[in-house]
């Protein structure tokens, strides 16, 4: 059904080779949830939190994932680092708090306090330490740590690639839209029951849009999206906008999810009764005119990326999903244990418009800027039930998926159930899986 191109053209030692069984036990062993701890985890880049918030000195966050916690901190030299939270002293857990500002890290256990750097500042009674200590060497254990598109990057493993290799191509894939201006609209997470992989895979293909979304054939077009396989075990699906399913009967005139974003743009939608087919294009021909208008820059997007959706997926565990003036940042962790547990992270990240955008009141369908958060909102958390049950929503998809995901876990665990058997239209799912063996060693 999909386009698929192979960028996976450079061959080395580091490259996969032949298709991988994606066996069930992928996701049931907690044999294999130890395996990643040793193999995948510490030798790619993370994507651990959004840069906004350490822009100042004094304020940090923590990364929780599995059993590991890391500490991310702007110093007082304006750098942002990462360090192992665990204090030298004894190895408690310094800071619980999600993310905050402090003066010093102050280990709560025997007062252990650590500069935003890291280094080691205060040893209560130092004198009863009567071997002599160190305090450079016993300063916070220092992760790797890139910042790009506004977000922070770690790597555990100070041996693996640099992040620019780890990445490659899709630099220039997401640098256009400017993630590093947006400011953060919504933070959830919700916990799923299923392992960590299994709900990354739902969202490596769109074989199942049709069945679990139908709200989707409304406003994108699924079977005519193009799909590229990276290096490194990333992959990226390019879809139309604006458009319908084009494998469906084509309706009229524009549907209601159509008319409601038309609007949104100041375009009126009876103008396509009878040819809604040529929106996609009229909608790329009025951002490119009214983005300026609106305080929008878009100069460094293409026609396409004006219309449509760009999803990145970065391998191991998170997406970026792109349209103009907005980012969806999704994640998978790991729970500690548990290798039919997991956490799901979403943030929405949307652009604010310039100071100066001067709305002409008399243009008749001129929308007024999208409103943005005063505050950065604080993380909400809650489970797959919550979901489920309706009393919370990470919006209509992502909440279909959330109410499939556990099925899809539990099928798995049946003696009846051996190995995936996937279609053309999986093969992100194939190519993420051919580079996880890679870092398995299988
Ligand atoms: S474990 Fe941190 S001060 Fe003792
Ligand atoms: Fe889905």
């Amino acid at each position: 059904m999909t386009d698929v191109i192979k960028e996976q053209t450079q061959e080395d030692a580091h490259s996969p080779s032949g298709r991988k069984e994606i066996t069930a036990e992928r996701y049931l062993s907690p044999v294999v949830l130890e395996q990643e701890w040793e193999h995948v985890w510490p030798r790619t880049w993370l994507y651990a939190g959004v840069a906004s918030d350490v822009s100042e000195p004094g304020e940090y966050f923590v990364f929780n994932i599995g059993p590991e916690s890391i500490l991310v901190s702007h110093s007082d030299d304006g750098e942002i680092a990462a360090f192992y939270n665990a204090c030298q002293h004894r190895g408690a857990r310094i800071m619980v708090n999600e993310r905050g500002w402090i003066k010093d890290f102050v280990c709560p256990y025997h007062g252990w306090t650590y500069g935003r750097d890291g280094g080691l500042t205060v040893i209560p009674d130092i004198d009863r330490f009567s071997q002599g200590i160190d305090c450079d060497a016993q300063s916070l254990v220092a992760v790797r740590t890139e910042i790009w598109a506004g977000l922070v990057w770690v790597c555990m493993d100070d041996n693996a690639p640099s992040f620019d290799e780890f990445v490659g191509p899709l630099k220039e894939q997401i640098e256009p839209y400017r993630m590093e201006e947006m400011v953060v609209a919504q933070d959830q997470t919700v916990q799923l029951e299923c392992n960590w992989k299994a709900v990354f895979d739902n969202f490596g293909e769109l074989y199942h849009v049709e069945h679990i979304h139908p709200q989707h054939a409304l406003i994108f077009d699924c079977p005519t999206s193009r799909t590229r396989l990276w290096k490194n075990g990333h992959t990226s699906v390019y879809i139309d906008g604006f458009t319908v399913n084009t494998r469906l009967s084509i309706p009229d005139e524009p549907t209601e999810m159509m008319q409601r974003q038309m609007i949104s743009l100041g375009m009126d939608p009876e103008e396509y009764r009878g040819r809604i087919l040529d929106i996609r294009k009229d909608v790329q021909k009025t951002r490119r005119e009214m983005g300026p208008v609106l305080g929008y820059d878009y100069d460094l997007l293409t026609d396409d990326e004006l219309s449509d959706i760009f999803q990145h997926n970065i391998f191991p565990n998170m997406i970026i999903t792109l349209q103009p003036d907005k980012a969806l940042i999704m994640r998978s962790r790991p729970h500690h244990s548990d290798p039919s547990k997991c956490y799901w992270d979403k943030i929405t990240l949307v652009m604010p418009p310039a100071k100066d955008a001067e709305v002409k009141a008399d243009l008749q369908f001129m929308p007024k800027p999208k409103p943005i958060p005063h505050e950065r909102p604080e993380r909400e958390e809650f489970t797959q039930e919550d979901v489920i049950a309706g009393r919370k929503t990470m919006d209509i998809t992502v909440d279909q998926d959330v109410h499939l995901i556990r099925d899809v876990q539990n099928g798995m665990r049946s003696r009846g159930f051996q190995k995936q058997t996937l279609n053309d239209d999986e093969s992100r799912i194939q190519h993420y899986h051919d580079w996880y063996s890679w870092y398995l060693g299988q």
